[in-house]
């Protein structure tokens, strides 16, 4: 498996001066800190949280290839779950989340993406339908968001304090 210094570095030359890197970064700590309440292998889902989007800037002009591409790339860097997770982080891709882990990405990355625009603490606790309202750019982010809750089990609470 890829070291987190090479991973970095990978992240770097893909997408430094980007809020991509940050935007990772924060997908990467939500994911291990899931993996760690689920007992799951922390080191792993940090990794695949850091490189979800490693295709970023490939795959701007064709969002069916968005984690596709990433996946290739890290052929001799992840286990397949790994890569299958990132390869099927985006809907556009067309292909679903099968597994806890790629289940997790997409939780992690909406509940990333969501907390850009309104603070974690609010995501922890709004309603279905104040969730909407408050991201009226992204309304299916809040679908995604609560439904994964409810599919995988998880307070949206947890993640609200994994964010800060
Ligand atoms: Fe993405
Ligand atoms: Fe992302």
């Amino acid at each position: 498996m890829i070291a987190e210094d090479r991973a970095r570095a990978l992240l770097e030359a893909h997408l430094g001066g980007g809020s991509r890197v940050l935007h990772s970064e924060t997908v990467a700590r939500l994911m291990g800190a899931l993996a760690r309440d689920l007992g799951e292998d922390a080191r792993l889902w940090t990794l695949v949280g850091l490189l979800h989007d490693l295709d970023d800037r490939e795959t701007a002009s064709d969002r069916t290839r968005h984690g596709v591409l990433a996946a290739e790339w890290l052929r001799d860097d992840l286990p397949p779950e790994g890569r299958e997770a990132i390869a099927a982080h985006d809907h556009r891709t067309g292909r679903r989340a099968t597994t806890r882990l790629a289940a997790c990405l997409r939780l992690c990355d909406a509940f990333a993406i969501a907390a850009e625009e309104v603070p974690a603490q609010v995501l922890a606790v709004a309603s279905a339908s104040d969730l909407r309202a408050a991201l009226p750019a992204r309304p299916y982010l809040a679908d995604m968001i609560l439904a994964l809750c409810v599919e995988q089990g998880f307070d949206r609470a947890r993640l609200a304090a994994a964010h800060g």
